[in-house]
């Protein structure tokens, strides 16, 4: 494919020299004629393992240019890749100057082309950033979005020092847009390499590089709150960090990774407070483990807020145990919600299988009847005069029985913790407590697997 590339930086330079190393024709667009003159005589623009070869090869092979004129290279280009710099603004705000300007650049280009023309992001942008990029090619140009071009976001997941080997390994590609033969052509693009494709709507792809780098500067910073306890009571931290990612149910997996309701149970909380206790006598500070039960926390009055928004209606909650299949109320948010509801004087009733009061002991009846004392009469024997006595159904946890019996419920408002069921979500009379699914027919919201070769699958 013939393919102009906005951008000669990092991720410019790279995928200059990658694409065309993958046999496509490559124009590089730069306003730094420097890096445009460097593109032109062989040079990579960038020092990096193996692009200085790259660049020099495909230079030999006539495959790649560069060029400050933007006309020229849409003009010539049947996908334009957009790799600008998206620096942090003063205050901390994402600085998408050059990104728009490249909009702008592409609408005037747009004006004099009338064949159809993809415009993929490649920089790191904030979710609305296409929408905002495809309105303002549209005013420039005239030309209407998914009929004259289309807007992909393809976010680059390379590391500088190893930025040619990440490129040939990513480890997903992803491919965000409301435009199906786009998703397509895009994903095209990167059939050689060894890594799964995965297509989603634009504000996914958008937002997906925020997550992934916050969640890696996550992992190096509590990396290093336990790797300073542990040596304070010299301990090897890099053992313990290595025996940690040896546990690949728990620890390194998709468990626990699913947004929700609080955490609970007798051992969360309790060893959290009990790691955090530990860093302290020993003065160290530990911000990240210190504020984990503070997010916690939050989560609860998120519940409490949305329940509250209907606090004239009768409340029936379905679970109280922090989990399914367990009869454990310690530190159960549940507990925690509607202890504060009863607070306020709201009318709530309660169903929970695994609930016995007479068999309950222990700490867990010490936990309960400190909470809530009068707990026996807010409990039902059965869902069913939950959903007959009650107007909002909240749901606390996974038990499986409650899926079947709240597929039929239309008439009541529930307000799911959990995510019970995907097939639960599209309900007109549903809210999760934290996840927004957009349910209408416009393109904006649609992904779709995208039919690849069997070979590169
Ligand atoms: N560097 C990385 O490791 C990395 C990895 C993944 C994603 N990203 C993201 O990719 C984007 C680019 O990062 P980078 O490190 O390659 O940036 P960079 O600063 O190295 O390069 C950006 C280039 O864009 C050029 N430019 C600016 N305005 C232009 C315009 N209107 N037309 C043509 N060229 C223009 C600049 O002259 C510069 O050469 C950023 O959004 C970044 O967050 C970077």
């Amino acid at each position: 494919m013939r393919i102009s590339i906005f951008g000669l930086g990092y991720v410019g330079c790279v995928s200059l020299g990658c694409l065309a190393k993958n046999g496509h024709q490559v124009i590089g667009v730069d306003v730094n004629t420097t890096k445009v003159e460097q593109i032109n005589s062989g040079k990579a623009t960038i020092i990096e393992k193996d692009i200085a070869e790259i660049i020099a090869e495909q230079h030999e092979l006539n495959r790649i240019s560069a060029t400050t004129s933007f006309n020229d290279a849409i003009l010539n280009s049947e996908i334009s890749i957009v790799a600008v710099g998206t620096p942090s603004s003063k205050n901390g705000h994402l600085n998408l100057q050059y990104i728009y300007s490249v909009a702008e650049q592409i609408g005037v280009a747009l004006m004099n082309k009338d064949s159809f023309h993809i415009i993929v992001i490649r920089s790191t942008i904030m979710p609305g950033t296409c929408d905002e990029f495809a309105r303002i090619v549209e005013e420039i140009s005239g030309k209407e979005r998914n009929k004259d071009f289309a807007i992909v976001d393809n976010p680059e997941f390379l590391r500088e020092g190893s930025a040619v080997n990440d490129y040939f390994n990513p480890p997903l590609t992803l491919v965000g847009s409301d435009n199906r033969d786009a998703a397509e052509k895009v994903s095209l693009l990167y059939k050689h390499l060894p890594a799964e494709i995965i297509t989603t709507n634009l504000k996914v792809a958008e937002i997906m590089k925020y997550v992934n780098n916050t969640f890696h500067a996550l992992k190096i910073s509590f990396g290093n709150e336990i790797g300073n306890i542990c040596t304070e009571l010299n301990i090897d931290s890099h053992e313990v960090m290595n025996i940690f990612c040896k546990d690949k149910q728990l620890n390194i997996s998709p468990y626990y990774f699913k947004p929700g309701f609080a955490y609970g149970g007798s051992c969360l909380p309790k060893d959290l407070k009990g790691l955090q206790t530990l860093a302290h006598d020993l003065y160290i500070d530990t911000p990240i483990i210190n504020n984990v039960g503070k997010t916690n926390d939050l989560q609860i009055d998120r519940a409490v807020t949305l329940i509250l928004n209907h606090w004239n209606k009768k409340l029936g909650f379905l679970g109280l145990s922090f989990k399914a299949g367990t009869d454990d109320l310690r530190n159960s948010p549940a507990v925690a919600v509607i202890e504060r509801l009863i607070g306020k004087g709201c009318e709530i009733s309660i169903y929970d299988k695994n609930i016995n009061l007479s068999l309950l002991t222990g700490t867990n009846k010490e936990f309960i009847d400190e909470k809530i004392p009068h707990l026996s009469s807010f409990l039902v024997n059965s869902t069913q005069e939950i959903i007959d006595n009650c107007d909002v159904i909240i749901v606390n946890n996974k038990e499986k029985e409650f899926t079947d019996i709240l597929k039929n419920v239309n008439s009541k408002i529930i307000i799911d913790m959990v995510r019970l069921d995907e097939s639960l979500i599209s309900k007109q009379n549903y809210t999760g407590i934290n996840w927004a699914i957009d349910t209408s027919e416009s393109t904006e919201s649609k992904s779709w697997a995208i039919d690849m070769p069997k070979s590169i699958q």
